[in-house]
Formats: structure tokens, sequence, C-alpha cells
């Protein structure tokens, strides 16, 4: 069984799909760890309901990015963990994490890439007044939200949609699209 270590930094419901697609059965691999850069985050609580370990850092506290990723890498490489999970964490991954897991390491986006990078992306959508956003899946190099697109979908915005309605659309599908992309990622190999 593969070791994925999700890396998060708010609520977590995507944290959340991929426990319960583990739980049944739908995900074939064991989540070894949360790692969380907000101490109040509420993904921690869904951790600790599921029995998962955690490693919750405080980014300030350390030198800078290369010293608490050494820290985060001393975690993954202790439990043997295979791939990175990011969902909704709010950082870049820097260059101490992508030598170690480069090609191992995917990443959720509420847009269709490259549209709407960054922070707010639904946001970032709704004031530009597209008619249709959606949901990215993909590898993470060293920019922000870039790297080879995996897996998208598409998703109409009605002329009515405030910001609340849509980001509940887009995190329907995130929920039942990343736990379906990571397991294809592992029957291909792509993660191994
Ligand atoms: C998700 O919509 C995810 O796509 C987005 O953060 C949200 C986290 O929600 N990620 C990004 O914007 C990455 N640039 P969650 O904490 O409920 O899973």
């Amino acid at each position: 069984m593969k070791k994925i270590a999700v890396f998060a930094s708010g609520s977590g419901s995507n944290f959340q799909a991929i426990i319960d697609a583990v739980k049944e059965s739908k995900l074939h691999a064991e989540i070894s760890l949360l790692v969380c850069d907000k101490r109040e985050a509420f993904c921690i609580e869904r951790a600790g309901q599921a029995g998962i370990p955690q490693f919750v850092f405080t980014a300030k506290n350390y030198a800078d990015k290369a010293d608490y990723e050494r820290a985060i890498l001393r975690e993954l490489e202790g439990l043997g963990v295979d791939f990175i999970v990011l969902a909704g964490y709010m950082r870049l991954i820097g260059t101490t994490l992508l030598r170690s897991y480069e090609g191992r390491i995917v990443n959720i986006h509420p847009s269709l890439l490259p549209a709407f990078p960054g922070k707010d992306a639904i946001g970032q959508a709704l004031a530009a007044k597209v008619k249709v956003s959606g949901v990215t899946v993909h590898f993470v190099d060293e920019g922000m939200d870039t790297g080879p697109i995996i897996a998208q979908k598409a998703i109409e915005i009605d002329a009515s949609e405030t910001k609340e309605s849509l980001q509940a659309k887009i995190h329907a599908i995130e929920h039942e699209l990343y736990p379906t992309v990571l397991q294809n990622l592992l029957n291909a190999g792509g993660l191994s």
C-alpha cells in the first residue's frame, strides 16, 4: 500500500474526502500524515478524528522555507511517505521538498488552470465574469499552481452565481475528482 501525506492549511474538506475514500476502499492508500501550517485549522481536528498523525508547524518559528521543509522532510522520510497530496495548502513548495519528491507531489486548484492561479481563484473567476470555470489536478513544480495538468473538470457559471454557490459546486466536484484521480495515478504507477 502506497503511503501518502496530505498537506492542508484550512478546513480540509478535500482532506476529508480523501479520508472517506480510503475508508470506503475507493482509494487504496495509507494516509500516513497530515502536514498543516495553521495551528487553528479545522483539518487538524479531522486528522484527530480519523487517527491520522499530524505535523503542525508555524513557519515564522523557522529560519526560512528550507528550514521548515527540512523538518517536514524528516517526518516524511521517517514514515516512508511515497507521495504528497496538496489539499488547500496555501504555500509554495520549495526546492527542499521538490528535490526529494518531484513528480510525486500533486495539487488541486479551484479553476481551469492556467486561468486564475493563486489565491481566491473562485473570486477571480466571478470578477472576470467567465461563463465556465472548474477544477484542475496537476503535478507540482516550483511555480504557483503551475506544473503538468493531470485532470480537469469544467462547470458552468450561472448568471445568479454567488461566491458561496460557486464554491459549493466546486467543492462537490473536487471531493469526487481528487480521490478518483489519485487512485488512477496509483493504478498507472504515476506516483510511484
Ligand atoms: C480547495 O478549493 C482547493 O482547490 C483550494 O483550496 C480549497 C481548500 O478547501 N486550493 C487552492 O486554491 C490552491 N491554490 P478545503 O480546505 O475545504 O479542502
